[in-house]
């Protein structure tokens, strides 16, 4: 993905402080994209109002999201990074598409059929607790990628059905109003895996099971201690791919050293608390200087404000030229 002739777009919702399953899920690999080249990158604050009703979260898990990427090196020449709320022609095209979408689109999409089963197996009417920003949210989204041309949207599998949507909804715009949009393609990242919690499930903020990727030393190391892991003695030989402690430590490590701690496992002779010991030290070490840069940056929000609205100001003109274009096609 290093064609800069194409336009790359992704979007990030601000729900949760982000932790080591975001990590190497999703934000590793948009780092590591902003190397090698131009990409709009924004934290999808409008996204989150569908789950969260308090600004104070969603401003705060903004700055964290901005403040992780930035302290973890991401380039900030290549990556335009903003929030989506402070474009405003996302709201106008929002609005605007609402009118081409079919509604039996919506009925069809995952996150909204995920809320109605979860209804459902709770014993509740089937759109309890579910709003219109939910059942709407793929249009938004397709907002977000038609309003700034782009050509490439890398998201995690489950986010594909939605870029296919944008796509769907590009499709028949083209087929009422004349060519006005290009068609987006879905990029599914490199399977990184699922990276398990505390409790061995899928590290998740539902499931509180989470390391917060920029917890303080001591908290980073009283999670990992908590770890929880089988009876196995430190005698006994112990498979490291059934091992939390092992699938974590692989994305901190260089490949020698991954295979010299499965050989480890394998063996037999190390504890499991040496084996946390271990993890921490190497995950410490990796993350002690961003670790400090993050904690800089949080505490000097005003930077964060200034870098996101230097994006903003790089992102606006292609919004409001794409507005321009749909508006005329529509409204004449
Ligand atoms: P959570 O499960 O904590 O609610 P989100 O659903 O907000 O996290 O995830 C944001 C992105 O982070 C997802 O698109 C996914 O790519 C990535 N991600 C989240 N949890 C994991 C995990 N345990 N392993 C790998 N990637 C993950
Ligand atoms: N819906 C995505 C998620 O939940 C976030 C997102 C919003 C997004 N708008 C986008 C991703 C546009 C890619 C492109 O993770």
């Amino acid at each position: 993905m290093t064609d800069n002739s194409k336009v790359v777009l992704t979007g990030i919702k601000p729900t949760g402080t982000p932790h080591f399953g975001n990590y190497v899920g999703a934000l590793q690999p948009l780092i590591a994209q902003s190397q090698l080249q131009k990409t709009f990158m924004f934290i999808a604050d409008l996204h989150s109002l569908n789950l969260i009703h308090d600004a104070a979260e969603i401003k705060r898990h903004t700055y964290e999201i901005s403040a992780l990427l930035i302290a973890l090196g991401l380039n900030l020449d290549n990556a335009v990074l903003f929030r989506q709320s402070d474009i405003p022609e996302i709201y106008q095209l929002n609005t605007l598409l609402m009118n081409v979408t079919p509604k039996g689109l919506m009925n069809r999409a995952h996150s909204y059929k995920a809320a109605m089963d979860k209804n459902t197996d709770a014993g509740l009417d089937i759109d309890a607790g579910i709003n219109m920003g939910l059942y709407t949210y793929p249009i938004l989204m397709a907002a977000d990628i038609l309003l700034y041309n782009s050509d490439i949207v890398p998201v995690g599998a489950d986010q594909k059905q939605h870029v296919e949507f944008a796509r769907d909804i590009a499709g028949h715009f083209n087929t009422m109003y004349g060519e006005t949009f290009k068609l987006p393609e879905p990029v599914i990242g490199r399977d990184t895996g699922l990276i398990p919690g505390l409790d061995g499930r899928k590290m998740s903020k539902s499931y509180d099971n989470t390391i917060p990727l920029m917890a303080p030393e001591k908290d980073l190391k009283k999670k990992i201690m908590r770890i929880i892991t089988d009876s196995k003695t430190p005698e006994e030989s112990k498979n490291p791919d059934e091992s939390t402690i092992f699938q974590l430590y692989k994305h901190f490590a260089t490949d020698a050293e991954i295979a010299e701690f499965a050989q480890m496992f394998r063996a037999g002779g190390m504890g499991y608390g040496t084996a946390k010991t271990i993890l921490f030290e190497r995950v410490n070490s990796v993350l002690s200087g961003p670790r400090a840069e993050y904690e800089r940056l949080m505490a000097n929000t005003d930077e964060l404000d200034a870098i996101l609205a230097d994006g903003a100001a790089r992102a606006r003109p292609v919004a409001i030229e794409t507005m321009a274009r749909v508006k005329r096609a529509m409204l004449g």
